[in-house]
């Protein structure tokens, strides 16, 4: 099925260079047992917390696009940004360290007006430390990549040679990346048989589902590509998936199916990075029933979704839905008080 345009998008994406730092590609397995508990679709999980070095996640596939670049311009250091728990931070500074370079980041205090207990030192943030970085403490603004431009100037007024990876390693050619993971989707379902209805996952700073969203329109023109708004700004988050998508698209060649973007609302809590009900429930059921770690602020979000929309009824038995795991996993270390866990 497509398999002239599964090929399409495998020769469009075999143009880039890639580090080859990601464990790639990442499982797809069946949810039996979350599929019996819900009672509606077959549910499948991309493993996308499987792509290895430093605890895995989405942002290495697109590191593994975006860094050829660093490479190329013989840069020595990582420059990058992001909360104190953000998984993309954590990602950059295991690339800097898997490939020697010197890692400096931006950390954003105070986007959540009541962090858990140990949001500042367990998590992600022991991480960044163990892998190497330099940390810098900046008053969160709202504006997220001004802060990293800004160190990247004073590390070069220093004589270093930094690459700028932007907030949430998203950028038309990180979105790139992400097509890769609609290819590896699409080629995987169809050897086990199946034809994704729908690809749900948890979207932020957009680059993710900007490069799901031009990879199905090439290699699943069926699949609905479903994103769940995680930071309680969908309107924002849409605009960025359109942004990253058009110049993805550019990259690749191909025109941007303007009509594919799906942002979900209403299932991101009360706030970025404050898990509710629903993210608890998500968190309780991956784990008894199929032994899949999700974190507070991101994934369980997204699966809360999808189990919200299943719940409402939005497709049939009959159907087979995706759900990309997109990481997250240290982050529940440093809500577990907040989880009572
Ligand atoms: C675990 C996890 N899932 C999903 C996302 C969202 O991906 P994107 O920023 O590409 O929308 C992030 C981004 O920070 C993340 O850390």
């Amino acid at each position: 099925m497509n398999q002239g345009s599964v090929a399409g998008l495998a020769d469009r994406l075999a143009r880039f260079e890639r580090v080859g730092l990601a464990h790639l590609p990442t499982p797809l397995e069946p949810l039996g047992r979350l599929t019996a508990q819900l009672g509606g679709p077959r549910l499948w999980v991309k493993r996308e917390d499987c792509t290895g070095v430093g605890f895995g996640g989405n942002k290495l596939r697109k590191l593994d696009y975006v860094l050829p670049e660093a490479i190329e311009a013989e840069a020595d250091t990582l420059v990058s940004g992001g909360v104190a728990q953000s998984n993309s931070q954590r990602q950059v500074a295991a690339a800097a360290a898997k490939l020697g370079l010197a890692c400096h980041l931006v950390v954003y205090h105070g986007r959540l007006a009541a962090p858990p207990p140990d949001y500042e030192t367990s998590g992600n943030a022991l991480l960044n430390r163990l892998f190497g970085a330099t940390l810098h403490a900046v008053d969160w603004s709202g504006d997220r990549n001004g802060p990293i431009e800004a160190l990247a100037e004073s590390l070069r007024s220093e004589g270093r040679r930094p690459y700028l990876v932007p907030y949430g390693v998203s950028s038309g050619l990180g979105a790139v990346g992400y097509a890769s993971a609609l290819l590896e989707i699409a080629q995987q379902s169809a050897a086990l048989g199946f034809a994704p209805r729908a690809v749900v996952h948890c979207s932020g700073s957009g680059g993710t589902q900007a490069g799901l969203v031009v990879g199905a329109a090439l290699a699943l023109p069926e699949t609905e590509i479903v994103g769940i708004d995680i930071d309680a700004e969908p309107e924002r988050v849409e605009a960025d998936v359109r942004r990253y998508g058009a110049e993805a698209a550019e990259l690749l060649g191909v025109p941007f199916p303007e009509e594919r973007v799906e942002v979900v609302a209403g299932h991101a809590g009360p706030a970025y990075g404050l898990p509710h009900a629903a993210t608890l429930e998500a968190i309780g059921l991956a784990g008894r029933l199929e032994a899949l770690v999700l974190d507070p602020v991101y994934s369980a979000k997204g699966l809360a979704g999808l189990i919200a929309l299943v719940r409402a009824g939005r497709w049939s038995a009959a159907d087979d839905i995706v759900f990309l795991h997109s990481g997250g996993t240290p982050t529940l270390f440093a809500y577990q008080k907040a989880l009572a866990i």
